[in-house]
């Protein structure tokens, strides 16, 4: 039903829209990323700069998009300011040779900076949705992200009507948002099953500027099939749980899970899944991903709250033909609730996300790559991690077919501290860092998770670096990192002693 609004083409949408303005794009990830509207934005800003024009917008996100948003906003240089995540190598590209300023923020925290107003003002709010009412009671399709934040404080909003998704997703979505400090009170969810909110974003329908029909899939590609290095991280994973499990710490009827974005994490939780010591469990995560859904229909995961549905099409597909079947066991949240620091202690998470790098004492970069180009963003990880029951990170021991190793003397640039990452794993095994001092650390990395052609060069940088609490050497910290840069192979790496 949109009756009793304008409907538009996505120029005319666009042509709304004026240069130096504030959009709130909903969605997070790819999936309910607007895509029709942001074409014609990138459209009209390329015909702007043509014609002498300014045209450059600031874009608030929820994450990641797709490409007809980020990727095309990128490319006709339309994004004057950007935050939070990204993964467009476009506006990678653009942010790291500095045409385009990014500044980064914890999932969790977007809603919350937005309605402080440090952001400035939200002139727009633009959401993919799958029903409105004339009302103005509008559904979201694939995702929550910050569309409900976004769309009640922005001056205007512009809907995508998406066919694609069917008006029935009423129901999947819980939309609730807390007031702010100092009249907050608790979040009131006790366990990820909880329901507390709107299932739909209630909004003054004079405020809706327009309608855009569309009729698209998400443009959330699928993934790769587990290769056998992130079958081991998996299977790795995997037992350190089910030890931990054995030994009671954690308990018989298991904690929710938080897995990360990517493949690594896909394969995570599909060896997750077919480990028969781990019972069946509760996800209470930030990105629903494709390996969620099977587990889902083996039983195995019995209920799934987050804040994006990023599966491939045809998993998707698999969903709206069982739309009742997957209704009472998935519910999509704000990110603000997907990924709160509250409840994720409250509901004491086991965390499981990927690194870019570690160093030997447990610090973590998930998002700089040689410590200046960025890769995404720091996502939901640092809520997550910070507040966990169980704090894991894993990687693969290498990248770059083993120039580099993942394990350096001292992370390049830091997310997350040797203070919250508690277990790290690669393909070769679990360092349990957990009780651990500096140099136990240290041995625990180079025994079970670095890679064995790194094992000597790394036990030499202890034995070099043997004085204090931490055993660094600061002409020697980033030794690897310069090897790499100067001869493409960290090991080549010598130390200076
Ligand atoms: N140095 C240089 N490049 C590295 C590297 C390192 N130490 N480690 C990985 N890379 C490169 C890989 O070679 C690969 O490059 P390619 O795309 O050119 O092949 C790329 O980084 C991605 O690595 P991959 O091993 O495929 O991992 P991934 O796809 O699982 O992504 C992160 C890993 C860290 C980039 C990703 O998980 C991320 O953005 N994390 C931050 C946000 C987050 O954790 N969110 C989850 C919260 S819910």
């Amino acid at each position: 039903m949109t009756k009793g609004f304008p409907i538009l083409t996505p120029e005319q949408a666009a042509a709304l829209v004026k240069h130096n303005e504030t959009v709130g794009f909903g969605g997070f990830t790819a999936a309910g990323a607007c895509k029709v509207i942001p074409l014609a934005l990138a459209e009209r800003a390329k015909a702007e700069h043509a014609a002498g024009r300014p045209f450059k917008l600031g874009v608030l996100t929820g994450a990641s998009t797709g490409k007809s948003l980020d990727g095309a906003l990128a490319a006709a240089e339309a994004i004057a300011w950007r935050t939070p995540y990204q993964s467009d190598p476009t506006l990678r590209k653009a942010i790291n040779e500095g045409k385009t300023k990014f500044f980064d923020l914890h999932l969790s925290a977007v809603q919350p900076t937005v309605r402080s107003g440090v952001l400035g003002k939200v002139n727009w709010a633009i959401v993919e949705a799958s029903r409105v009412t004339p009302e103005g009671e509008i559904t979201l399709s694939t995702s929550v992200g910050c569309s409900n934040t976004y769309v009640r404080m922005a001056d205007h909003v512009l809907i995508e009507l998406n066919a694609y998704h069917p008006a029935e997703l009423t129901g999947f979505h819980d939309l609730y948002e807390p007031a702010d400090p100092p009249h907050r009170r608790e979040i009131p969810i006790y366990a990820p099953t909880d329901r507390v909110g709107s299932t739909v974003i209630k909004v003054d329908p004079k405020k809706i500027a327009g309608i855009v029909h569309t009729n698209k899939p998400d443009e959330s590609g699928g993934f790769d099939a587990p290769d056998p290095v992130t079958t081991k991280i998996g299977e790795n994973v995997a037992k350190f749980l089910v030890d931990e499990l054995r030994v009671g710490r954690i308990p018989a009827s298991f904690l929710p899970l938080q897995s990360g974005v990517g493949n690594i994490a896909n394969a995570v939780i599909g060896a997750l899944g077919s480990s028969a010591g781990i019972p069946p469990f509760m996800m209470y995560t930030e990105v629903i991903q494709d390996s969620v859904i099977d587990l889902i229909e083996k039983g195995k995961c019995t209920f799934a709250s987050g804040c994006s549905l990023t599966v491939s099409p045809a998993k998707l597909q698999q969903i709206y033909k069982n739309l009742e079947y997957y209704r009472s066991r998935i519910v999509l949240r704000p990110q603000e609730i997907s990924n709160s620091p509250e409840l994720v202690r409250r509901l004491g998470l086991i965390t499981i996300n990927t690194a870019i790098e570690v160093d030997l004492f447990g610090n973590v970069n998930s998002t700089h790559v040689m410590g200046k180009d960025l890769m995404n963003g720091i996502g939901g990880s640092g809520d997550f991690t910070r507040n966990a029951h169980i704090s894991i990170y894993t990687c693969p021991s290498v990248a770059k077919k083993g120039a580099i190793s993942t394990i350096v003397p001292f992370v390049t640039h830091l997310d997350h501290s040797e203070h919250s990452v508690q277990v790290v794993v690669t393909e070769h095994g679990i360092a349990d860092l957990r009780g651990k001092a500096p140099h136990e650390r240290a041995m625990a990395m180079i025994e079970n998770c670095v890679h064995p052609e790194y094992r000597q060069l790394m036990k030499d940088y202890l034995t070099i670096s043997n004085k204090g609490h931490v055993p660094q050497t600061l002409q020697n910290a980033f030794g690897m990192h310069q090897a790499f840069l100067q001869t493409g192979d960290m090991r080549n790496t010598k130390w200076l002693s």
